[in-house]
């Protein structure tokens, strides 16, 4: 969840620290600091809130060096303040480190060291590593050696970095469970915790592994296990540019990446179609078909937002390609001991390919024998690296903390996936090419929908002072009611539930006042009819309605206070379209309530740590 950035080279490291810091914030935006070594000083500068204030201390400082860290934080251990805050430092300070995870065994350690005498001065586990690296240092051993031994010693995940006065040539940097990459460059090398904060500065690249470490010199580096075999690591070449990863005028990341979404949708289905015969060409899949249709089931696992779209991938896969599908949670499946062998297809579905939970469910279906494929966005990420096979989803950087072009991407590829197996099972020719002509569809329609921002952004501000939402919706639209409620929940602070609209009257009816604001998902659909008596029924308790129906239909506008239009498509494509009035909704009331869209409070995007 945390920002890591690193420098070594002949340049002054300040602006490089802090330019990544900044594109690195999304991760965790409570508190900053950076430690530089010059041949002068050793100087911490952190502070409490984001980096755009530890921006104007570090310039205040005038400090210049060569060799330097920058963190952003996301509190696991520890309040968000100044203390708190990374680089940790030794008792000399002459040691700085930043950690991105958790030292699960932080106590024991700690123990161990004051009884040694040292004294702790922040809440943090990451403390307890400076010290016990000190402690190796004491022992006359190298830093590299330190680190390593400290290392050995350490349960629980970290991504850290590591600089010391006694060695200021070099950076140490060593992964297990969080993210890090090398970037190298031209007589001097970049270490981060993703390429968004090198590709300003290199576009290569060299992901760590687990149990790595890297010895970072400014012409050089090389890498052992922290058991101290030497590996040789392939360097990558990143594609993406830097106008990917800025807003493009737009006043926030988010609004921005609803904005792309037809353009996100066509790169996910781009070389994917083969009209003539029906059927999707997923390259990453290929000699895996057949083990696929001969699963005894397909497990979808994900966290937050990947989840819903994998309630989508269900739906679709059991209705078309016939197998039997179940969906879980990352966070227990990962616990609870799953019966799962080498007969079973586990599909892991992670925007980031880095969310712990997701990760670690991953590590528990391998070591059971099952299949995994992975359908990431990230390139190179843990998740995309580890599975057996895979599809990117191409959605380009998200950067903004609410999930959006993702989950639409990450639909289209699911019914890619669905449209491969469907083929080679029961679905014909025609069924086939119907499907395909409808996603080439998509780009317009998504369009259509955007033409309407200033229409959802009127209806949505009239729904700004509600305290709680409800949102329904059956079949398709069951999960794009989840994930409604989940934009609303997560950006405006308002309480929001998801629920399929025939559980309404099991429960949460019993909400409904004039005060309460139902938004119905209600296409044409075969559950259609359905839901307009679920309609009536909020109706009849003076509920208010918005409802988010098919073009043409007049039916339902009628009956309720606001409606936004949608083109029709294809069924299984449904929730690439319904979901957007919701991702405006979200937004444009959250603006409205005067809050930070992109970095809302107490979340990070990538959720790295259990
Ligand atoms: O990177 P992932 O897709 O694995 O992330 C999963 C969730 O943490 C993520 O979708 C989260 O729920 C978002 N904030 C939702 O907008």
């Amino acid at each position: 969840m945390c920002g890591i950035v690193g420098y070594i080279g002949d340049k002054n490291c300040v602006p490089i620290l802090i330019e990544g810091l900044k594109r690195l914030e999304y991760r965790g935006y409570d508190s900053a600091g950076v430690g530089i070594i010059n041949t002068t000083e050793c100087k911490v500068v952190k502070t409490k809130g984001k980096v755009s204030e530890l921006e104007k201390l570090v310039y205040a400082e005038k400090i210049q060096s060569s060799l330097g860290i920058g963190h952003t934080r996301w509190a696991t251990h520890g309040e968000p303040s100044t203390i708190n805050a990374h680089p940790h430092l030794n008792e000399e300070k002459t040691l700085f480190l930043i950690h991105n995870g958790i030292i699960e065994n932080y106590l024991s350690l700690k123990k161990g060291l004051e009884k040694e005498g040292y004294k702790f001065n922040s809440e943090t586990d990451t403390e307890v590593l400076a010290h016990l690296i000190d402690h190796y240092l004491k022992l006359k051993h190298s830093l590299f050696q330190a680190v390593r031994y400290a290392l050995n010693e350490v349960e629980g995940t970290y991504g850290i970095c590591v600089i010391y006065k006694g060695e200021s040539d070099k950076i140490i940097a060593a992964k297990k469970g969080s993210p890090l990459v090398l970037g190298i460059g031209n007589n001097e090398n970049f270490v981060a915790s993703d390429v968004n904060a090198l590709i300003a500065h290199t576009k290569q690249v060299v992901y760590l592994e687990d149990g790595e470490i890297a010895e970072i010199f400014k012409d050089h580096f090389t890498t052992k296990t922290i058991s101290d075999e030497t590996i040789i690591k392939e360097i990558f070449q990143v594609e993406m540019g830097i106008d990917e990863i800025s807003k493009s005028g737009y006043p926030h990341f988010m609004l921005k990446e609803i904005m792309d979404q037809p353009e996100s949708i066509f790169n996910s289905l781009r070389g994917r179609l083969v009209l003539d015969e029906g059927i999707s060409k997923l390259g990453g899949l290929e000699g895996f078909e057949q083990r696929i249709l001969d699963s005894k089931r397909i497990l979808i696992t994900a966290c937050g937002t990947s989840w819903h779209a994998a309630l989508v991938g269900e739906y679709m896969l059991e209705q078309y390609a016939g197998v039997p599908v179940e969906v879980e949670y990352a966070s227990e499946f990962r616990y609870r001991n799953p019966i799962i062998d080498k007969d079973d297809t586990v599909i892991f579905i992670s925007q980031s390919g880095e969310t712990a939970d997701t990760l670690a469910a991953m590590k528990e279906a391998k070591k059971k024998g099952a299949l995994c494929i992975g359908v990431c966005n990230v390139v190179g990420s843990s998740i995309a690296r580890e599975s057996d096979a895979g599809v990117y989803i191409h959605a380009g950087p998200e950067i903004g903390v609410a999930s959006t072009k993702a989950f639409t991407s990450q639909i289209a590829v699911l019914a890619l996936i669905t449209l491969l197996l469907a083929r080679r099972k029961n679905l014909s020719l025609p069924e086939g090419q119907e499907i395909i002509a409808e996603m080439k569809k998509l780009t317009d329609k998504v369009g259509t929908i955007l033409k309407q921002n200033d229409l959802i952004k009127e209806i949505s501000e009239k729904y700004s002072n509600a305290r709680n939402f409800l949102y329904l919706g059956r079949g398709y639209n069951f999960p794009v009611a989840l994930e409604g409620a989940l934009k609303l929940k997560e950006i405006s602070y308002i309480h929001a539930e998801g629920y399929p609209a025939a559980e309404m009257k099991h429960g949460p009816i019993a909400l409904i006042d004039d005060d309460m604001p139902v938004v119905f998902i209600a296409t044409k659909d075969s559950v259609y009819d359905k839901v307009i008596s679920n309609i009536q029924e909020v109706r009849a308790r003076k509920g208010r309605i918005l409802a988010i129906v098919n073009e043409g239909d007049t039916q339902i506008e009628k009956m309720v206070d606001h409606v936004i239009k949608v083109p029709k498509t294809h069924n299984m494509l449904t929730p690439i379209l319904t979901v957007i009035p919701l991702q405006l909704i979200a937004y444009h009331i959250a603006v409205k309530k005067g809050l930070n869209v992109d970095q809302p409070r107490n979340l990070a995007k990538s959720v790295t740590v259990e």
